[in-house]
């Protein structure tokens, strides 16, 4: 995924590129008109024994030069040639600076590189987007046909969450009943199992005050606070409310 360039840095980064790109007009064009201008002055000068473009951009020195190139010091017979640096290498270097300049500003200053940083944040955010659908996904996927009953910690701490934000306050802080019935023992009066109270919780009994919660609460999350409720059982909290309903049928609930 790339950022997608802005007008106002597209234009910025033309307006450099014109820039450079005019200097070396300039530049050429100022180099070759000294050179017209050196011969007319020096007509002499033409007379020198012209050198190859491969020759000026090696600078090599050939043999018979050596003579001059030898430096004032030797050491066991050892001369050294004091020769420049090829022109093929300053290229390159002077080369990386201007690199260097020219990646600075559109990195850094105009702001549109994409630096390491910008990417990982760009990447951690569609990462992010795609996890958040998967989970969306995966909790819409959950009904009261196919729900399961979880028993991990994790699932059960929310499902916990969820309860005391929502549900203590009608079926009290341990699930003791208050308005609401009873949460702890064995009778329901709708069902118990996992399917019976998923359904309970998602539809509610509007005639008796349980509110439906499914468009509070993802089913995923109802399936944890179910989960949950289904833990309290045999619990024995203080002040509980008598039960209500009929006696749960172990075998036949699923
Ligand atoms: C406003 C009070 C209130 C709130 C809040 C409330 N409930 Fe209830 N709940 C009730 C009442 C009243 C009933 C009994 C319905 C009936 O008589 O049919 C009930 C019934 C239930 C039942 C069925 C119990 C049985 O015996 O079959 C379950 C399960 C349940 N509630 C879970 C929850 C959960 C989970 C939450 C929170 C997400 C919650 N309730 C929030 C009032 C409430």
């Amino acid at each position: 995924m790339t950022k997608p360039i802005e007008s106002q840095e597209l234009m910025l980064l033309l307006l450099l590129i014109t820039v450079i790109l005019g200097s070396l007009t300039l530049l050429f064009i100022t180099l070759q008109l000294y050179g017209t201008l050196q011969k007319l002055i020096n007509p002499a000068q033409e007379s020198k024994p012209t050198r190859s473009r491969w020759e000026r951009f090696t600078d090599l020195k050939p043999l018979a030069l050596e003579k001059d190139l030898q430096m004032a010091h030797a050491y066991d017979n050892i001369i050294e040639l004091n020769n420049a640096t090829p022109p093929w290498f300053m290229f390159l270097f002077y080369g990386t600076i201007g690199f260097g300049i020219i990646y600075g500003v559109v990195y850094h200053v105009a702001g549109n590189g994409q630096i390491m940083l910008n990417e990982y944040t760009q990447e951690a955010a569609v990462a992010d987007k795609v996890r958040e659908e998967y989970l969306t996904k995966a909790a819409n996927a959950i009904n009261e046909n196919n729900v399961l009953a979880l028993n991990d910690v994790a699932a059960l701490t929310e499902g916990q969450k969820v309860f005391t934000q929502n549900c203590a306050a009608c079926h009290g802080q341990k699930g003791e009943g208050g308005v609401g019935p009873n949460l702890t023992d064995n009778y329901w009066l709708h069902g118990g199992g996992i399917k019976n109270v998923f359904h309970i919780v998602s539809e509610g009994v509007a005639e008796k005050g349980m509110i439906s919660w499914k468009k509070s609460l993802n089913p995923m999350q109802i399936q944890k606070v179910s989960s949950f409720i289904l833990t309290l059982k045999g619990t024995n909290p203080p002040n509980a409310k008598a039960p209500q309903g009929t006696l749960e049928n172990t075998l036949a609930v699923k």
